[in-house]
């Protein structure tokens, strides 16, 4: 059977989300022809660096940057329009163009009153609350779950969008009022506001599933780009200290409305180390001098809200269970660089749980929240790796250091990324156009077992 030239590819984030996806996106869009977003909301944020400049972006899809892409907002995804006509302006101000941009008819739309639900409601948890971004994404969900909620479509149509939205407030005001003892809002003051934002964003408005499959039938090559990760996902992470969508690698064909028989490959993003924003437990989290110097090195620092994140070693459980839940095919590896400076790094390699050592990913709340890190300790580099581009570039540890993740997780690793710009890359194999697992292994060959048939 000859080799079928392009691939369509899904890139998930495998850890608690901000593990890079935006540049690894960035840099796999150049062979794309279509990039789709499948899921979350405003909650993302990606940072992209082309030639000195700063991008970042929440939901229009990192593939915009380049001329000829086609970019897709999906079904699964959730609309502020309000925020989306800023992140457009602040695009074409850039002159770049936004026409090849398009939304899904069936994305549902984020209004006033869930902004006000979301923050309303984590101030009620008090304690127990999930340290949302805030904007609305939860309760827009459970609107789409409920059956109340607003579509793109509906908000095409002046006529009918006035008397769901009408029915909607009112409904809508009882909670504000009764609940949370906020004012109401007023029906006509929102559908107004709403009317203008429909003008703005009709002409990108279409059947997208409907475009996906164009692109696949003509054999062009599609990039399904998750928000978030894997420990995010409402049905598969650390509940309820996820978002309300489905980050993993399933996820992708639900939210664009692709069968899964059009999926070539799942390219996993997970950082050197990890990290983690809002709530919920983090079992290598580091509360100390090593935990702040992650955090200043790698700027983490949160891209929607500008929340500091939560430092710690890397979890090879988690990773194992992305691997799992995903079916990834291989790994990006990013930040490498932030570890330059360390005398030594560790890597959680399984939990102790109840005195017992647990390789698995416990998927229980309770037996999370009380699961400890084992660790290994690996001996740092003490170089930079800043200016490395290829493997053979790079210290011996750190070398070591990226072989041992792969044996852990039984996967290899395509990329490996040491900075913020496109530049600071090392491609070990093309994830996309290579042959299948022509990639890093654990064992420092690059033995090819699969090939695209
Ligand atoms: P929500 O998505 O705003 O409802 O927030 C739910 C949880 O997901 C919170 O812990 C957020 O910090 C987290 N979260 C949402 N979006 C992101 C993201 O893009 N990166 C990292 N964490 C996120």
């Amino acid at each position: 059977m000859g080799r079928r030239p392009l691939a369509n590819v899904i890139v998930i984030g495998a850890q608690w989300g901000d593990e890079g996806k935006g540049k690894v996106t960035d840099l796999l869009s150049k062979s794309a022809n279509m990039v789709v977003r499948y899921q979350g909301g405003v909650n993302a944020g990606h940072t992209v660096v082309v030639n000195g400049q700063t991008f970042k972006l929440h939901l229009i899809p990192s593939g915009i940057l380049y001329p000829d892409t086609e970019c897709i907002i999906g079904s699964g995804t959730v609309i502020d329009p309000k925020l989306l006509i800023e992140e457009l302006d602040r695009v074409e101000s850039l002159n770049i163009s936004t026409k090849k941009l398009m939304i899904s008819q069936t994305a549902h739309v984020t209004m006033p009153y869930h902004r006000m639900f979301d923050r309303a409601s984590e101030e009620r948890r008090g304690t127990e609350k999930i340290g949302t971004t805030g904007r609305g994404i939860g309760p827009t969900y459970a609107d789409k779950s409920e059956r109340t909620g607003i579509r793109m479509v509906d908000l095409m149509e002046p006529e009918g969008l006035r008397q769901q939205l009408t029915w909607t407030i009112n409904y809508k005001n009882v909670i504000l009022e009764k609940l949370y003892n906020l004012p109401p809002l007023e029906p006509e003051a929102v559908i107004q506001e709403y009317l203008q934002y429909a003008d703005r964003l009709r002409p990108h408005v279409v059947d997208t599933s409907l475009k996906i499959d164009g692109a696949i039938q003509s054999r062009r090559n599609i990039l399904f780009e998750g928000a978030q990760g894997t420990l995010l996902d409402l049905d598969h992470g650390t509940y309820p200290f996820v978002t309300s969508s489905n980050p993993v690698a399933g996820g992708a064909c639900v939210g664009a409305g692709v069968g899964p028989t059009s999926i070539d490959r799942v390219i996993g993003v997970a950082k050197a180390y990890t990290t983690r924003v809002g709530e919920g437990p983090f079992p290598t989290e580091m509360n100390d001098g090593i935990g702040e110097l992650l955090c200043d090195r790698g700027a983490e620092f949160g891209t929607t809200t500008g929340r500091k994140r939560r430092c710690g070693w890397f979890d090879a459980v988690i990773g194992r269970y992305a691997v799992r839940v995903n079916g990834l095919d291989c790994l990006a590896i990013t930040k490498l660089d932030v570890l330059d400076e360390l005398e030594e790094i560790k890597v959680c390699v399984a939990y102790e749980l109840d005195g017992k050592r647990c390789e698995h990913f416990p998927n229980h709340s309770r037996l999370f929240a009380k699961s400890s890190p084992i660790y290994e300790t690996l001996p740092g580099w003490k170089r930079s790796t800043a200016e490395c581009r290829n493997l053979e570039d790079l210290p011996s540890q750190a070398l070591d250091y990226l072989k041992f993740l792969a044996e852990l997780m039984k996967v290899p690793i395509a990329i490996v990324s040491v900075g913020a710009s496109r530049d600071q890359t090392i491609i070990i194999e093309d994830p996309i156009h290579g042959p299948k697992r022509a990639l890093l292994h654990a064992d420092g060959t690059r033995a090819i077992t699969t090939s695209i048939g």
